[in-house]
């Protein structure tokens, strides 16, 4: 798909977690095009590589840190090892999330835990971790991935059971809105991505399979525009919130949900 570049980030440098793969790996590759440095933060060092590569052969600057971002720990070196080697964030793309679905009288605490780390605890220690130096020069740009689910995800729910998930997406628009009003001061803006159904490499065909079992409740079917969106269009958005041009949209939500 043809990129919108109108929306330079040269200058700028950017760490977006869970960049391995999917909506993380496009917003990875878009923010390079339009000029930033990234860092590319995953648990998983085959999938980072295989992005890094990518950017390698575009030409562009990035680093690869190794990290799980629900381990406060390895947070803190990430973001040590990212400032040591002149990649300090101007923007940050708490991009990791995702988890368990289950109907919620079978779903065990671990695997509620589980969802509520993967998607609020890794928000949590990035942003705390990434403020300081953007509060030092008065500039930041965070955008945290939410979903379509915060409102209930018709067809997890229908055919899986996704309230765990669904929570955690919720609970990351309570994280924008408060910490929007924190940060005015700081001359930061923090804002939300929710996209509906994506093809990603993981995601794309389970909500693909729906459809061609012809599930009632299948995303393509209940999606106005009737299909699932790419990774590139959630990158778009991410990218605009994440210019200087965005500069008066903060605690806000951008759904890029094909009109659901
Ligand atoms: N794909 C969709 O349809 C969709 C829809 C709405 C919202 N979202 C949200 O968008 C974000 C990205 O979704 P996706 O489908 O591209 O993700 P994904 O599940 O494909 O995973 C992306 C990457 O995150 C990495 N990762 C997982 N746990 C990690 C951890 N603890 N530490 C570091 N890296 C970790 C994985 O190794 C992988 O490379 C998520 O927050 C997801 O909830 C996705």
């Amino acid at each position: 798909m043809e990129q919108n570049l109108a929306f330079s980030l040269a200058g700028q440098t950017a760490l977006i977690t869970g960049a391995g793969l999917g909506i993380g790996k496009a917003c990875a590759l878009h923010m390079a095009r339009q000029g930033a440095r990234v860092v590319i933060a995953d648990k998983d060092p085959q999938r980072l590589a295989e992005t890094g590569t990518l950017l390698a052969e575009d030409g562009r600057q990035a680093l690869a840190l190794t990290c799980d971002v629900t381990d406060e720990a390895a947070v803190t070196s990430l973001f040590a090892e990212a400032q040591e080697k002149g990649f300090t964030p101007d923007i940050l793309v708490n991009n990791v999330g995702g988890g368990r679905s289950g109907r919620i009288w079978d779903m065990d605490v671990d695997d509620w835990d589980h969802t509520m780390r993967l998607s609020l605890r890794s928000m949590f220690l990035c942003t705390r971790a990434a403020l300081p130096a953007m509060m030092d020069q008065k500039y930041g740009r965070i955008i945290c991935l939410s979903s379509g689910a915060r409102n209930g995800t018709v067809w997890n729910a229908f055919h899986t059971g996704a309230c765990a998930y669904s929570t955690a997406k919720a609970g990351v628009i309570g994280f924008v809105r408060d910490l929007a009003i924190e940060l005015a001061d700081h001359a930061i803006t923090i804002n939300a991505v929710a996209p509906g159904p994506i093809d990603t490499e993981l995601a794309g065909p389970y909500l693909r399979k729906m459809h061609e079992d012809g599930l009632e409740y299948s995303p393509i079917r209940m999606v106005p525009l009737h299909r699932l969106g790419t990774p590139e269009e959630v990158a778009n958005a991410v990218s605009f919130l994440a210019s200087p041009e965005a500069s008066y949209i903060t605690g806000s939500t951008l759904d890029v949900a094909g009109g659901r």
